[in-house]
């Protein structure tokens, strides 16, 4: 049951006060009706924290927010493939929205991954449909079970920072559906997030805001969509085209100009009034929802930062160890790099959080673990230049000690929403002072934060290779416990990492030229193609060592009520209407307790029994 009387609302307004409720008051909120007692609603970034502005405003991730907790970012939260953990990070953040009165949290990104070098894939899953959407469901469930809305974004093939605003994604409808559409209809599907967020670009010539298929057909007939549909920050083009399309709400205000355009043409007979209605009904209905789901919260801080930590902890990737982690503690230890004093924790743009605090590897060496270790800091991050004193003080420790632990990867120039990478590499001179450490030191473990893979020039010399992604304020306190052994790197890599950028399957047409990209590769996206081609990669998806031994046994698979037991060799034959379940026992046969992600691949044989 609602709390505003929507039909009777409806009934009251005139066109000019329907008209205005399409747009926002201003940057963060929907308009209000003082004269119908109807207040606003208010919408935040988003997605891995709340960056709730108070007195600036703006969607670069500039201006000032509140201090809030930074959760590890998607790319590295999907490593996991955990849905419960992400139904508690989504929970965690469905809190504080209640505690700082924001209504929706303007997140989960679920654009696939079609390139390593998209500036935003920090912010996105994976390159996989199935455990984007599952993973997508999972956070707006956990949002949502607070009483706070989610905005599932960016709606749809919107894979490139590149021309953002004007490119058109050039796709055929397979692709789309099974690729590029299916993370959004899993979360829709399963958790039906309040609103969904419509991206800056075309698909095939046509504005996703105004896109009548994608929003009236596919997203609200095809799939039951219940919400509303609000634009990305400026993404609107043309106003009446859009409501037509389906497109509710745009952001952030028009400051009245497109209040103008809408009265007219509903004066005018060009656009229906029950289009407006439509529209109208939806903002009333995300209103309603927002004050009948209100409730008073605080939430305690250390608690959500102790969430970041065990995150960060079950999202790690091992990539590489022949057998130098975990540490005993009792070596003599050089750590090397400014990420272990400023780890880079998320990235750039709209999803800058304030954080209330970080926790560095080196804070966490020292309230923690007694390790005997040496600080330097081996190279800087705002610039990529070997320096001299820079490089002789980490020689200098990496000699002196047992093991150089190097905690490397990309700073924020490099990667961040608004522009793409346009290479894989790390910076220069990181990849020189791991060359160089290698000279004096042959025991190396390298820490990689970075939002999306990176080039490993140096990976036959490394030892162990943590990759760590953007894992939040917690990072550091996050890998120590890893690296000494105190928690289990469980984590599997939830995107390919090419052998080199060439290899993509998107590489010859990204990011497209003039406004046009043609995704020509179509559904071989990912491990899809490298699968298909029989491709070497630097680590596929999937992908992830740990410190402890898993046996798989008694594989069973139930189909129609019937469970064939010693699989493969007695699959059943699975008709199209037929609930599979599979099910193993795995039991730890190491000697420290981690946990296990149990994958699966199925394809339709039918017809391909010889390919
Ligand atoms: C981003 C969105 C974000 C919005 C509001 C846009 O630039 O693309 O992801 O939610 O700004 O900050």
């Amino acid at each position: 049951m609602g709390t505003l009387n929507i039909e009777e609302l409806l009934n009251q307004m005139t066109i000019e006060e329907k008209a205005s409720l399409c747009s926002g008051a201003d940057f963060w909120h929907t308009e209000v009706i003082e004269r119908l007692g109807l207040p606003a609603a208010m919408l935040s970034d988003g997605p891995h924290g709340l960056r709730k502005q108070d007195k600036t405003a703006d969607h670069l991730g500039t201006g000032e927010s509140i201090k809030a907790v930074c959760f590890p970012t998607a790319s590295a939260m999907a490593c996991s493939f955990d849905r419960e953990l992400i139904y508690n990070v989504g929970s965690a953040l469905g809190e504080e929205c209640q505690a700082e009165n924001v209504n929706v949290l303007l997140g989960p990104g679920i654009n696939m991954k079609r390139s390593p070098l998209c500036g935003r894939n920090f912010e996105y899953y994976s390159e996989d449909p199935c455990l984007a959407g599952e993973l997508g469901a999972a956070f707006v469930n956990g949002v949502q079970s607070q009483g706070a809305g989610t905005s599932l974004k960016h709606f749809a093939a919107n894979s490139q920072e590149w021309r953002r605003m004007s490119i058109s994604s050039e796709v055929d409808e397979r692709t789309l559906r099974e690729i590029y559409l299916a993370a959004f209809e899993k979360t829709v599907k399963k958790a039906q997030p309040w609103t969904i967020m419509c991206s800056y670009n075309k698909i095939n010539g046509t504005y996703s805001c105004e896109n009548d298929w994608l929003l009236n057909k596919v997203l609200r007939d095809e799939w039951g969509f219940e919400g509303l549909v609000m634009t990305d920050w400026g993404a609107m083009n043309n106003r009446i085209e859009a409501l037509k399309a389906g497109l509710d709400l745009e952001m952030p205000s028009s400051h009245g100009e497109t209040d103008k355009l809408i009265t007219a043409a509903v004066k005018d007979g060009s656009l229906p009034a029950e289009v407006l209605d439509k529209a109208v009904k939806r903002v009333l209905e995300l209103v309603d929802k927002s004050i009948t789901n209100k409730r008073h919260a605080s939430y305690n801080k250390e608690e959500h930062h102790s969430l970041v930590k065990k995150t960060a902890i079950n999202s790690a990737v091992l990539l590489k160890n022949n057998g130098v982690l975990p540490l005993s503690g009792n070596e003599n230890i050089a750590i090397i790099g400014q990420f272990a004093d400023i780890p880079r924790i998320q990235g750039g743009g709209s999803s800058h959080i304030n954080c209330f605090k970080t926790e560095s590897a080196l804070q966490a060496l020292d309230n923690a673990v007694n390790a005997k270790y040496t600080y330097s800091q081996g190279y800087a991050t705002d610039k990529d230049e070997t320096g001299t004193v820079l490089l002789e003080e980490a020689l200098q420790n990496a000699a002196a000690a047992d093991v150089a632990v190097i905690f490397a990867g990309l700073p924020e120039s490099f990667e961040s929403e608004g522009f793409d990478r346009t290479h894989l590499n790390m910076p220069e001179c990181q990849n020189h002072l791991i060359e160089e450490i290698y000279k004096v030191q042959k025991n190396i473990v390298i820490v990689l934060h970075n939002g999306s893979p990176v080039a490993m020039p140096w990976l036959d010399k490394a030892g162990a290779v943590l990759e760590m992604y953007l894992a939040g304020q917690a990072s550091g306190a996050a890998a120590v416990d890893l690296l000494f052994g105190r928690a289990n790197p469980s984590g599997k890599l939830a995107e390919t990492f090419p052998l080199r950028l060439e290899d993509n399957p998107s590489y010859l047409n990204f990011p497209g030229s003039r406004d046009k990209v043609r995704y020509s590769e179509g559904v071989f996206i990912g491990y899809r193609y490298y699968d298909k081609k029989h491709m070497d990669v630097l680590f596929p998806f999937g992908y992830g060592l740990s410190y402890t031994t898993f046996r798989y046994s008694n594989l069973r698979i139930e189909t129609g009520g019937v469970v064939a037991n010693n699989c493969p060799g007695t699959i059943p034959k699975i008709q199209d209407t037929d609930q599979v379940k599979v099910y193993v026992d795995i039991t730890n046969t190491g000697n420290m307790a981690g946990a296990e992600i149990v994958q699966l691949y199925v394809k339709n044989f039918i017809g391909l029994e010889n390919r």
